[in-house]
C-alpha cells in the first residue's frame, strides 16, 4: 500500500474581499506549523487568486487552487473561467462541489467534462462526491459515491487519475456542524477506492481520498487516525486561522 501524503484544503467559498483574502492568508501563514508534514491548499474566490498567490509565493508550505472551472476552452462563455486561465494562477482546482451540483445544476457529465478540461490544462483536480440526506438514510451512500466517481473519472488514463484527489463530502454534513461518523467516512472512502481500483488498478492506491463536511479542530484528529482518510476539505473552519492550522497540524502529525 503506497504511503499517501495527507492533503488539507481550505475552501473559502464565496467569502472574503481581496483585502480580506490576503489578510486571511497572512494569518494562516503566521499560525502554520514550520513544517506542516502535509500538503496545504488554499481555495480563495477567483478574484483573489492572483493577490493571494503573490502573497504566499515563496512559502513552500502553501499551495493555491480554484473552487471551480469551466469545461470549455477559452471562448464566448460570459462570466466563466477556463482551465487555461487558471494554470498561471494556481495548481489545484476543486470540481463538482455539491453546492455547484445543487445551485448550478452541475451533472455528473459536466463534472467529467470539467475534470477533462482541468487535466488537459495541467491542473491538479480535487473531485468532490457525496450523497444527500435521503440517499444516506436509504443506505445508498456507497452506491452513490461509487457512481459519481465512475462518472467523473470514466475515460481518464491512469496517469491522469494519478494527478487527482477525491473529496468525500456528504451533503448533509456540509456547514451543519454534523460531521459524518468516522465509520461512515471510512465506508464511503472504501467505496470510492474500490471504484477507482476497478478503473485504474494499482494506480488507484496513490489517489488521495479526503473527507469534508463540518471538519473542525476537534474532530480532525479522529478522522485522520483512519488510514482510509488522506486529508480534509475544510469549509467554515478554513476561514479561521487558528482552527484551520490546528487541522493542518493534526493531519501532519498523523501523516
Ligand atoms: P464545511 O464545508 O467545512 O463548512 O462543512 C465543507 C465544504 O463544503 O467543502
Amino acid at each position: 500500500m503506497p504511503q499517501r501524503r495527507r492533503l488539507v484544503a481550505g475552501n473559502w467559498k464565496m467569502h472574503t474581499t481581496v483585502a480580506e483574502a490576503v489578510t486571511l492568508a497572512e494569518a494562516i501563514r503566521a499560525s502554520l506549523p514550520a513544517q506542516p508534514g502535509c500538503d496545504v491548499v488554499l481555495l480563495p474566490p477567483f478574484v483573489s487568486l492572483w493577490a493571494v498567490g503573490r502573497h504566499i509565493a515563496g512559502d513552500s508550505r502553501l499551495q493555491l487552487g480554484a473552487q471551480n472551472v469551466h469545461w470549455a476552452p477559452p471562448g464566448a462563455h460570459t462570466g466563466e473561467i477556463a482551465a487555461a486561465m487558471l494554470v498561471d494562477l494556481c495548481r489545484f482546482v476543486l470540481i463538482g462541489h455539491s453546492e455547484r451540483r445543487q445551485e448550478f445544476g452541475e451533472t455528473d457529465r459536466l463534472v467529467h467534462r470539467k475534470l477533462e478540461a482541468a487535466l488537459t490544462a495541467g491542473l491538479l483536480p480535487i473531485v468532490a462526491v457525496g450523497e444527500s440526506q435521503a440517499q444516506h438514510d436509504a443506505g445508498r451512500a456507497r452506491a452513490v459515491v461509487a457512481a459519481q466517481t465512475r462518472a467523473a473519472f470514466g475515460g481518464c488514463s491512469e496517469d491522469e487519475a494519478a494527478r487527482c484527489a477525491v473529496a468525500y463530502e456528504p451533503r448533509w454534513a456540509i456547514g451543519t456542524g454534523r460531521a459524518a461518523a468516522g465509520s461512515d467516512a471510512v465506508s464511503a472512502a472504501d467505496a470510492i477506492r474500490r471504484a477507482l481500483r476497478a478503473m485504474f488498478g494499482p494506480v488507484a492506491d496513490t489517489i488521495r481520498i479526503l473527507y469534508g463536511g463540518s471538519v473542525d479542530q476537534d474532530n480532525a484528529p479522529g478522522l485522520f487516525a483512519e488510514p482510509a482518510i488522506d486529508g480534509a476539505l475544510v469549509g467554515g473552519a478554513s476561514l479561521r486561522p487558528g482552527p484551520f492550522c490546528a487541522i493542518v497540524a493534526a493531519a501532519g502529525s498523523l501523516g
